[in-house]
């Protein structure tokens, strides 16, 4: 396939149905039509261990909608990231669920054009521009967090959700605070965060309809972006935005402007409710462990309040607990993937067009690997628990697909927590219950959206 192929050409396999035919594999579909989907949802760890008891490794499940098969384990992990034979598509694993939200991104091109379009991001996340949006992001941080104090009723979830599309307006896309564009762009991936959890999946005419919410904020993005890419050929800014409208091809060409468009709507996504469920999920722990909050707080005040690039190696103790909150609560909780060809799991035969799914959110929980897999435990990465097996812990994937922006999510998930712990002591208000309901999908956060007391230091 030539360079404009892999812009415009859909691959053969697309076309086809999924492969429904799993008999041979063990397992069950659970309640007709419906199958698991309520006790996935709500309760994956206990879902998926009965099922694995019972089954073993590999086994057929159904849930929303879909039948598919599950493997846990981090061989199984291993093979579908690094997916040697080529035979797992990352787009039509993910398809069924984010198809029109997350169109044109990396995550949904697969393979010779994965690759191809992959490069596209690559002067973004080299050294010297991740040492200025170190810089950049700081200011936004104080202003953001220095508003936090006053309320009296803080839910930290939302709070540090604005705060990270601000960040990113400012670093992705060049945009400062008081640009009337930034609202405008927050409320459009507002409304596509909605739009990926709503029930009805139609784009109709009816204002009220999430989903419809979510395509118009689409569609306004798209216009956005469209006319946003042109403004930034040739000129010299250190935004992500800039970086990707001047990259070129291996044969030198720009890449086109629905192309960089496209890429740039995936990168916001991927990077803004992955890391605001980190940050939601360690600050739920922290507030109930005070033990943990204080030691951490030692090492964030060592660094006089703020983090710049080369000191983000100096606080492990944030770092393992970075590592701990992706272990219990995986941003991505299960890896999705459709084989383009026969293949083999686990012995069992696999044909074309089968979706597979890994749940992390459960193999980085199994007590074959982990000692107490349910406590909140940072320390175990001190221990090296985690290099029993180089797939055992990978919430950011692993192989072609492994997650770009796995330094720049440390280094904003460690810049706003540093940041937070040398300004406030904070903790659940009196009388909330710990373990507190949490959400899982389609990314983890405290149900109650976390309301916090802080105390200022
Ligand atoms: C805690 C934060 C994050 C987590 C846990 C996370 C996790 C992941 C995972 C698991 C994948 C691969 C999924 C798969 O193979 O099925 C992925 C892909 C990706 N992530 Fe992240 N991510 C995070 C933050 C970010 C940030 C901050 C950015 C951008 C600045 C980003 C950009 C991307 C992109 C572009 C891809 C697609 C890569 C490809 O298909 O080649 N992510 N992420």
């Amino acid at each position: 396939m030539g360079e404009a192929g892999f812009y415009n050409e859909d691959p053969e396999y697309v076309k086809y149905k999924d492969n429904t035919d799993l008999d041979h594999i063990p397992g069950d579909y659970g309640p007709p039509l419906i199958g698991y989907t309520f006790k996935y949802v709500q309760q994956p760890y206990e879902s998926i261990e009965r099922m694995y008891k019972r089954y073993g490794e590999v086994f057929r499940y159904s849930s929303t909608f879909q039948k598919f098969v599950v493997c846990v384990g981090p061989e199984y992990v291993r093979q579908l990231t690094l997916d040697s034979d080529k035979v797992f598509s990352a787009r039509m694993g993910y398809e069924p669920a984010l198809k029109h939200f997350f169109q044109g991104g990396l995550l949904m091109r697969d393979f010779a054009a994965h690759k191809f379009h992959r490069r596209i991001m690559q002067s973004a996340f080299k050294t010297e521009a991740m040492r200025r949006y170190v810089e950049e992001m700081q200011p936004l941080i104080d202003t953001g967090l220095a508003q936090w104090g006053g309320s009296a009723d803080l839910h930290f979830y939302p709070r540090v959700k604005e705060l990270l599309l601000d960040i990113g307006a400012k670093v992705f896309l060049g945009l400062d605070l008081e640009n009337r564009d930034t609202r405008q762009l927050n409320e459009a991936f507002l409304a596509m965060g909605e739009g990926t959890l709503a029930i009805i999946r139609k784009d109709w005419p009816l204002p009220w309809l999430a989903y419809r919410k979510g395509m118009n904020g689409r569609r306004y993005l798209d216009k956005y972006f469209l006319e946003l890419v042109p403004r930034r050929r040739g000129k010299p800014g250190t935004d992500m935005a800039t970086f990707f409208s001047n990259e070129t091809t291996d044969s030198g060409d720009l890449f086109p402007d629905d192309i960089v468009s496209k890429h740039l709507i995936f990168l916001l996504l991927a990077a803004h409710d992955t890391t605001t469920a980190a940050l939601s999920m360690a600050c739920y722990y922290l507030a109930h462990h005070q033990d943990w909050q204080e030691r951490l707080r030692e090492q964030a005040l060592a660094l006089d309040g703020t983090l710049s690039y080369d000191e983000l190696g100096s606080v492990p103790d944030i770092e393992n607990t970075f590592k701990e909150v992706l272990r219990l609560h995986p941003s991505v909780p299960a890896f999705m993937r459709r084989t383009v060809a026969e293949t083999e799991l686990g012995g069992y035969r696999i044909p074309a067009n089968t979706p597979v799914q890994i749940p992390m959110i459960y193999t980085q929980r199994m007590e074959e690997w982990w000692g107490n897999p349910n406590s909140f435990d940072p320390d175990r990465f001190a221990r090296e628990e985690h290099k029993k097996h180089p797939f055992m812990w990978a919430p950011f994937g692993g192989g072609a697909h492994k997650c770009i922006g796995l330094h720049f999510a440390d280094m904003l998930f460690k810049s706003v927590l540093v940041s937070m712990l040398c300004r406030y002591r904070f903790r659940h208000p009196h009388g909330a219950s710990f373990p507190g309901a949490v959400q899982h999908f389609p990314f983890p956060k405290p149900v109650n959206e976390l309301p916090l007391v802080l105390e200022k230091l």
